[in-house]
């Protein structure tokens, strides 16, 4: 099978499983968003190894499953746990999840992550509104004979993440108190961490903040023209010259931290589109 035909044959999996199930919007439950899925009023899951041509997810602390209800009024699909280049994934298996859910038919895409900052005016726990990103990672999704029936060869950047949304979002904020930046996202490919040489670079080049995830599944979605908001929970600092041995205990402190008004922003800015 080509890779749109595995596209398609997964497609079509779900809908025959679940009856056609038409979500509206498409969510990546990544770090911060974890709670979100107990305000989704669940109708179906569907876990990614029952999936035909899905990857499987190796992190445990990602459960891997599709769940298809109801946020805030409207139908959505949300990924609990998404695929990681870091694990072994090429980049095509990392956003196979994203092809899926253009054709289950959603409108949107919300993303969120974890992420480092290199702008030295946030705080930890404090969230980003991604706005642009830079793409230092090591592989494109997009690499290869174009997919025409997606999107066509040189897809537009202009504006990755969708500005109407951004606004929305940081309105939410601002009347919920919730600490909350707006800037530019640079996606590496990990699993190490950076050395004070490289964030000084990543901030240097115009970055706010750096992570291991987004980027891909955002090229993705753009060369489908699908509409991206997606927000970063800042879980360390990352100050070149006084860079600290990162502890994952209080990386995951921090996300946790900013899992209510990450989960606000999202819950509210879908109820408005
Ligand atoms: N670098 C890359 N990814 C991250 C970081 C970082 O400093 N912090 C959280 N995720």
């Amino acid at each position: 099978m080509t890779y749109s035909e595995k596209v398609h044959h997964t497609v079509a999996y779900i809908n025959a499983e679940l009856n056609s199930p038409k979500p509206a919007y498409g969510i990546i439950l990544g770090t911060g968003l974890g709670a979100l899925v107990d305000d989704i009023t669940i109708e179906h899951e569907l876990a990614y190894e029952d999936l035909p041509n899905f990857p499987v997810s190796t992190v445990e602390s990602h459960k891997g499953k599709l769940i298809f209800g109801e946020l805030s009024g409207k139908k959505v699909v949300a990924m609990q746990g998404r695929f990681h280049y870091y694990e072994g994934y090429d980049m095509k298996d990392v956003t196979f999840p994203v092809r899926v859910m253009k054709l289950l038919g959603i409108k949107k895409l919300f993303i969120s992550n974890a992420a480092g900052g290199v702008n030295m005016d946030f705080n930890v726990a404090d969230l980003m509104i991604i706005e642009d990103h830079i793409d230092l990672t090591k592989e494109n999704p997009l690499t290869g004979k174009n997919m025409d029936e997606f999107g066509g060869r040189f897809p537009d950047m202009s504006e990755p993440y969708e500005r109407k949304m951004i606004d929305e979002a940081l309105e939410i904020a601002k009347v919920n108190g919730i600490p909350c930046h707006e800037g530019v996202y640079a996606g590496v490919s990990g699993p190490n961490l950076e050395t004070r040489a490289e964030y000084r670079y990543i901030a240097r080049i115009g970055a706010d903040a750096v992570g291991m995830s987004t980027v891909p599944e955002v090229i993705v979605a753009r060369h489908m023209d699908l509409p991206v908001f997606a927000i970063s929970a800042i879980t360390d600092l990352c100050d070149p010259d006084h860079l600290e041995k990162v502890e994952i205990s209080k990386i995951l402190a921090a996300a946790a931290k900013a899992e209510k008004g990450m989960t606000k922003i999202i819950k509210e800015l879908i109820s408005r589109q």
